[in-house]
């Protein structure tokens, strides 16, 4: 029997386990009750006497040094298991992944606000084209060409007589075309103009109301204007109409409501100038009206007190988290 070459088998076998299960099989042939070891161990009783303190010393020394290795390789296997557990499946270090709640646009807020104030007076709600012919944008609105008006519009213009709307007053002149009084509508929309700095961009968002019926007044205009005005800001707010011109209304108005920073222009509004209304086959003898136009995102930065119209259509995250 030889100690030192069946402790060196057993540290070989130990060395070569690859996985748990290897080495477990590997200490039970070696340290189990059939091991190599344990026989050894066994067959001591077997040698003359005066040679079993010798030889048994040398066996629990190799038996020592086996179960160290074993135990060695043991922890060899832990660390490099957990290893390749990290790389396959979960990192239980990496921070969880939250998952945000998206909100609305706080211009498509504005809008909601607005229509639901409308609707919820009767009026109704109506689209039309964001690519307008130039009659339907100017000349139905008493603007016909050359006249020093068109030059308040900054108007983008396309081929064959096109223009992106400048105002969704010809959605009005459709409803006109089409519908017989009383009309009752507003127009909400997007519309463009060849403006660019702190309170313009060339696309914005418009409200247009309109109103025909028989006996419609500046009274009219004057007290749902105010009230629109007092349900959208949710408080009693300053206002003033100021003396205006629109080729298509007749008196005409802007509206300026009182803010931190003093007064701040609105909407602009007027009765509905009698060649507008029979332009559009509406007899102004029987039939009067009322129309005013608003920016929604001038409304929605005085609302919110956003001091940059710009702002809204950057689309970075952190301002658009805050109207959550
Ligand atoms: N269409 C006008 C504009 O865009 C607003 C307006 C509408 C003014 C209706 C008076 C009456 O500036």
């Amino acid at each position: 029997m030889n100690v030192v070459e069946s402790r060196d088998l057993a540290l070989a076998e130990v060395a070569r386990a690859e996985d748990h299960s290897q080495l477990e099989r590997a200490r039970v042939s070696i340290l189990g009750r059939k091991g190599t070891i344990t026989s050894l161990l066994r067959s001591l009783s077997e040698l003359p006497k005066d040679e079993r303190p010798a030889v048994g010393k040398q066996v629990n020394e190799a038996k020592q040094s086996i179960e160290k290795a074993i135990e060695r390789r043991r922890e060899e296997l832990d660390s490099s298991l957990s290893n390749t557990r990290r790389v396959d499946s979960v990192d239980i270090t990496l921070p969880g992944r939250t998952q945000h709640q998206g909100s609305l646009h706080p211009v498509t807020q504005t809008l909601n606000a607005i229509e639901e104030i409308f609707v919820s007076s009767g009026y109704s709600v109506v689209h039309g084209p964001e690519i307008e012919d130039d009659y339907h944008n100017f000349e139905a609105l008493n603007i016909p060409e050359n006249h020093p008006a068109r030059a308040m519009h900054d108007t983008f213009y396309l081929r064959d007589g096109m223009v992106l709307r400048t105002h969704t007053s010809p959605v009005q002149v459709r409803t006109m075309e089409t519908q017989d009084p009383p009309i009752r509508i507003i127009c909400p929309g997007r519309v463009y103009r060849r403006d660019f700095d702190r309170t313009h961009t060339p696309m914005f968002h418009q409200v247009e109301g309109l109103v025909v019926d028989r006996g419609i007044s500046f009274a009219d205009l004057k007290g749902t204007v105010t009230s629109f005005i007092e349900s959208f800001f949710e408080r009693e707010v300053e206002l003033r109409f100021r003396p205006s011109y629109f080729p298509f209304t007749e008196p005409s108005a802007e509206v300026d409501v009182m803010g931190e920073t003093g007064w701040s222009e609105v909407m602009g509004c007027g009765v509905v100038h009698p060649k507008v209304l029979s332009m559009s086959g509406i007899d102004p003898k029987e039939y009067s009206g009322f129309a005013f136009g608003f920016g929604v995102d001038r409304l929605a930065m005085l609302k919110f007190g956003v001091n940059d119209l710009r702002v809204l259509f950057d689309n970075d995250i952190r301002f658009l988290r805050q109207f959550g």
